[in-house]
């Protein structure tokens, strides 16, 4: 194999050919007893930073790695609020990355609806080892389609391999 070829097949990043396909797939990015409710996990996955929370209700969040107002990372954040509380000014992001509070804002502002972190869909599979599980693009099935086939014995990752939206 060439190096040119090799390259093309082993870089995962955003744009790449092996990531723009990867990225269709749900792909495992953590077990879910490795995330707290109370602090935030930075992973790596497909070659890019990003930000794994469980907020108070239980559900997860995977996120983009940097507030979107200093660009402060999120890692250092709390679970508060309803989601990820940013540890500088405060700013709340719910696990779809929508910023649901901006403490230093006046009151009745909505600069908060005007804010958004990149997030991607998260699917939680029991039946595979309590994985969670991400997509980079969205999927044209819900996510009821899918907990059906949670309790399937073949692999997840199948059923939504030719469902691009
Ligand atoms: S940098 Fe995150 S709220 Fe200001």
């Amino acid at each position: 194999m060439e190096s040119k070829e090799n390259e093309m097949m082993t870089r995962v990043g955003p744009g790449t050919p092996a990531g723009e396909t990867l990225r269709r797939y749900w792909l495992p990015v953590s077990f879910s007893h490795e995330i707290s409710s109370d602090k935030p996990k930075l992973v790596r996955w497909l070659a890019e930073d990003l930000v794994l929370f469980r907020d108070e209700h239980g559900r997860v969040g995977l996120v983009e790695p940097n507030c979107p107002h200093r660009g402060t990372s999120l890692e250092y954040g709390w679970i508060e609020g309803g989601g990820l509380r940013c540890c500088y000014h405060g700013w709340v992001f719910d696990v779809g990355g929508r910023c649901i509070e901006q403490p230093g804002e006046p009151a009745g502002s909505n600069f908060k609806d005007k804010v958004k972190l990149r997030a991607y869909p998260i699917l939680k599979s029991a039946a595979l080892c309590s994985l969670i599980w991400g997509r980079a693009t969205r999927c044209r099935f819900r996510a009821s389609t899918f907990s059906c086939a949670k309790t399937a014995s073949a692999p997840l990752l199948v059923i939504c391999a030719n469902a691009i939206s």
